[in-house]
């Protein structure tokens, strides 16, 4: 991960930051413990707070760095985990994070407890003015997420669950599709930032999954297809390679509105494993079997 110089702030937008909370009561009120409820407000509080000050500097000029030869950060991604960490650490002292632009918080995963966070899903989207991108924040308690927070600043749109405790989009219940054929499902997939590798794999699932359904999506942030699936706007979702932040808080969501994750060979879900399927569960056999 290569940052050669400071990154340039750009002090365009001068405007005070507007933060402006959504519903989460029926959310917190269907948590298993107080306990719970506490780190679901933060998870969600903190989530908003990042997502304004993306949304506040979007129409701005940017300045993006490359990663790797197709993979951005922006001044905006940084300023939004600079804030997130910041709130995490004061709300929650003694809870490390594993943050993406974090490089070296990938060691927390051996804790029993920590934050996941993808400050910015959708990095490419918004580099280019495309307006789908979001925040992900999750809670892994013994490598289970136990709250979850998404949040799309430009729809407005707070996505949230708890393990026990539902899954939720501005605080009204989500559950999956009921969609039992694949021809009748609308599936997303994403193409990994390292194509150069693995085109041939990408292809031969896209060569074997595209015509049995009604339709694929590549919209460009992990995160909300997972949201999507929970929400019912899609059906699936697969994708190889990502990351443990793209799939941390999206996990939960779709598990909590009634789907499914695992490997392409069905084995149960981890973040950490380099193939992520998710379904609405009734058609989580027929695209294994595609995969
Ligand atoms: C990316 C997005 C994209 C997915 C990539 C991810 P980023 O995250 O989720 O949809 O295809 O694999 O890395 O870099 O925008 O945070
Ligand atoms: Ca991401
Ligand atoms: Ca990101």
């Amino acid at each position: 991960m290569v940052y050669s110089a400071p990154l340039h702030r750009f002090p365009l937008n001068t405007q005070p930051l507007k933060v402006t909370m959504l519903p989460i009561n029926n959310a917190l009120s269907c948590c298993t413990s107080p306990a719970v409820q506490h780190v679901l407000h933060i998870a969600c509080t903190t989530a908003i707070a990042a997502g304004s000050i993306i949304k506040q500097q979007f129409n701005q000029p940017h300045d993006i760095r490359k990663k790797g030869a197709i993979n951005l950060v922006t001044e905006t991604d940084l300023a939004a985990e600079a804030h997130i960490l910041k709130a995490l650490q004061r709300e929650t002292p003694g809870i490390p994070v594993m943050a993406e632009e974090s490089s070296q918080s990938i060691s927390v995963r051996d804790q029993p407890l920590y934050w996941v966070v993808d400050p910015l899903d959708g990095t490419t989207n918004f580099a280019h003015g495309v307006p789908h991108f979001a925040v992900s924040i999750a809670l892994f308690d013994a490598q289970q997420p136990k709250v979850a927070a998404i949040y799309h600043p430009i729809l407005d749109e707070l996505y949230c669950a708890s393990l026990g405790g539902g899954a939720w989009l501005n605080d009204n219940r989500l559950c999956v599709t009921q969609t039992d054929t694949l021809i009748d499902a609308l599936v997303a997939t994403g193409f990994p930032y390292d194509i150069d590798q693995t085109l041939p794999q990408v292809i031969r699932q896209l060569e074997r999954v595209l015509p049995a359904v009604r339709d694929i999506r590549r919209a460009g942030a992990a995160a909300l297809d997972l949201a999507y699936v929970a929400c019912g706007r899609l059906d699936g979702f697969y994708e190889i390679n990502l990351q443990p932040w793209d799939t941390a808080a999206g996990w939960l969501l779709v598990t909590e509105a009634g789907g499914k994750l695992s490997d392409f060979n069905g084995a149960p879900y981890s973040p950490f494993v380099p193939q992520t399927l998710a379904t609405n569960g009734h058609l989580h056999s027929a695209l294994l079997k595609l995969l």
